[in-house]
């Protein structure tokens, strides 16, 4: 991917005037899903719905730095994405290097920084050098913190915790009467980052398909019919819009 898709530098300083910028949602996670169903519409292979859902990323990105919103956490490839075919795999693999191709200096210029949670070692070498590329020369930004999740699932991440915490048991960095919901939160790929303030799932399902499962606790969940290749931003205002209507009482009165 060689063209240079729109910059989005010069909208940074717009804030959409229905928001309340006192009330943002500090983290917003958002699984991407869609993608396949906007190109079967078109009598398209599902990769160029794919590639066209990386278009509606920068959108968002861009969207979420203008409402200063601090993390945005993308659900790009679940642990259980391996059972798609090997060529779509293959394609998915190579999404996040064509991203960071055309975007990396708009996201340098945003002072956007990069990470990623998931078992990013089992993935090809060449996706994991381009995100270890973008996550190195981003790591001085304190603007966006941009979180995409690649091969991640939450039970894989809630097993993993659980492993760690008993090896730490074991050789005694760990006591028992230490652990309690924050120092288990510290186990997780999160580790210091604040659960999500807001759930957003395009194309019409309503399921949290293993996302961020001790995260989301109290998380408000916001769903659109809208395919993911077709979100922008309108529709992200609109569900910082709606989110700022509710009222949050986590369990109080
Ligand atoms: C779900 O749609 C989408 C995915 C599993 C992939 C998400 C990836 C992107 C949007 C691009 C990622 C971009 C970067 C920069 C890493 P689906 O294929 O399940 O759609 P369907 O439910 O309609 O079949």
């Amino acid at each position: 991917m060689s063209m240079k898709l729109p910059f989005f530098k010069k909208k940074q300083t717009e804030q959409n005037d229905e928001q309340d910028p006192e009330n943002m949602p500090e983290h917003v996670a958002i699984i991407m899903d869609g993608n396949g169903r906007w190109a079967k519409k078109r009598g398209l292979p599902r990769i160029a719905g794919h590639r066209e859902g990386v278009k509606a990323v920068n959108r968002v990105v861009r969207a979420a730095a203008q409402s200063h919103v601090k993390v945005l956490t993308l659900y790009a490839f679940s642990t259980e994405n391996w059972k798609r075919p090997a060529s779509e795999i293959e394609f998915l693999m190579k999404l996040p290097k064509e991203f960071l191709h055309v975007y990396l200096p708009d996201l340098m210029d945003n002072n956007v920084r990069v990470e990623t949670i998931g078992d990013i070692q089992a993935l090809p070498a060449h996706t994991q050098e381009a995100v270890t590329y973008a996550k190195d020369k981003t790591k001085n930004n304190d603007g966006l913190l941009l979180n995409f999740a690649l091969n991640y699932g939450g039970r894989f991440e809630i097993m993993q915790a659980v492993k760690q915490m008993m090896a730490d048991l074991d050789c005694s960095t760990l006591s028992i009467d230490s652990i309690n919901e924050e120092t288990f939160a510290n186990y997780l790929f999160t580790q210091g980052l604040t659960d999500p303030d807001l759930l957003i799932r395009t194309s019409g399902e309503q399921r949290l398909s293993n996302f961020l499962l001790w995260q989301l606790a109290y998380t408000e969940l916001w769903f659109t019919e809208t395919y993911w290749p077709d979100f922008d931003e309108g529709i992200f205002n609109q569900a910082l819009g709606d989110y700022q209507q509710r009222k949050r009482r986590y369990g109080g009165i």
